[in-house]
């Protein structure tokens, strides 16, 4: 299957096919991920909890996001994939964001940037990047970067005034000259409201079935990441319970003396090589 570009996906919007968005930070998964056949990749600075550890995103770094991308992009030679842009790459200049954003397309093949926001600076940037000639896609709603003027990692737009205050800031974001808008944790009322207005592909992370595209943070919905699940997340597997029995029969095994079985899981020598070895050996001792 070939890559799907910008046009394909308006097309989808089109006909009413839905944008299936997965995000994903290895090589392995996101192998996986192009096999299933999910139609664009998030790289989300996301990675700085699934797989780094960390209690927030802020710490991560351009180049943490540049490594984990260029792994993507390898496993996923033939998938859309979008860079995010993580916290303080591109707040303080237009300048800074773009040069942040070209590293995406530059040193990580991918497709498109992602950022956070829809005030007044984020718009410039927005407008810069995309002069520049790179794909930006918009995200609002529940936004881990502000999680400090959120007041936490919770859903938004519940209030009417601010439910309204989402619908303009998509507007916004679209005038700014995004391609897509990312929609995450609010109302499905705000989810659809944003739609229908929207002139451009509406993905959604907990905003309800009326988005034009689904996304999901993969180590959530295969159950591998359990610090906390948020209320929108579909679990389809429980990966994280069978990795963790394969570790534990491993560790059994190991301490049991079952693994490894010798010819099974061992090389062998040939007979008549094995038989000098142990005279040579034995000379040797
Ligand atoms: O970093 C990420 O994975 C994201 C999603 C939570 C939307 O931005």
């Amino acid at each position: 299957m070939s890559k799907k570009t910008i046009n394909d996906f308006y097309q989808m919007v089109k006909n009413g096919e839905k944008i299936v968005y997965l995000t994903a930070y290895d090589y392995l998964t996101a192998k996986m991920e192009e096999k299933a056949g999910v139609d664009m990749i998030l790289v989300g600075d996301s990675l700085g909890m699934v797989c780094l550890g960390y209690d927030t995103t802020f710490p991560v770094t351009m180049d943490d996001m540049v490594r984990h991308c260029q792994a993507v992009r390898r496993g996923a030679p033939n998938t859309f994939i979008v860079g995010d842009m993580p916290y303080m790459s591109y707040q303080i200049s237009d300048e800074q964001a773009i040069t942040n954003a070209g590293r995406f397309v530059k040193e990580a093949g991918c497709d498109a940037i992602k950022l956070e926001g829809a005030g007044a600076q984020i718009t410039s940037r927005i407008k810069a990047i995309q002069e520049a000639g790179i794909l930006v896609m918009g995200h609002i709603g529940l936004t881990p970067q502000f999680m400090g003027q959120l007041g936490g990692y919770k859903a938004q737009g519940r209030s009417a005034k601010a439910a309204l205050n989402l619908v303009k800031q998509a507007k916004r974001v679209e005038e700014a000259g995004a391609f897509s808008i990312l929609v995450e944790g609010v109302p499905s009322a705000v989810g659809k409201a944003i739609t229908e207005r929207a002139n451009f592909p509406v993905l959604g992370i907990g905003a309800g079935p009326y988005t034009h595209g689904q996304l999901l943070i993969y180590a959530d919905m295969v159950g591998l990441y359990d610090n906390f699940t948020p209320k929108f997340v579909k679990k389809y597997s429980n990966v994280g319970e069978v990795l963790t029995n394969a570790f534990t029969e491993y560790v059994n095994d190991v301490r049991s003396q079952q693994f490894p079985e010798d010819g099974k899981h061992t090389y062998l020598m040939k007979d008549d090589e094995k038989a000098e070895f142990l005279t040579l050996l034995e000379k040797e001792d």
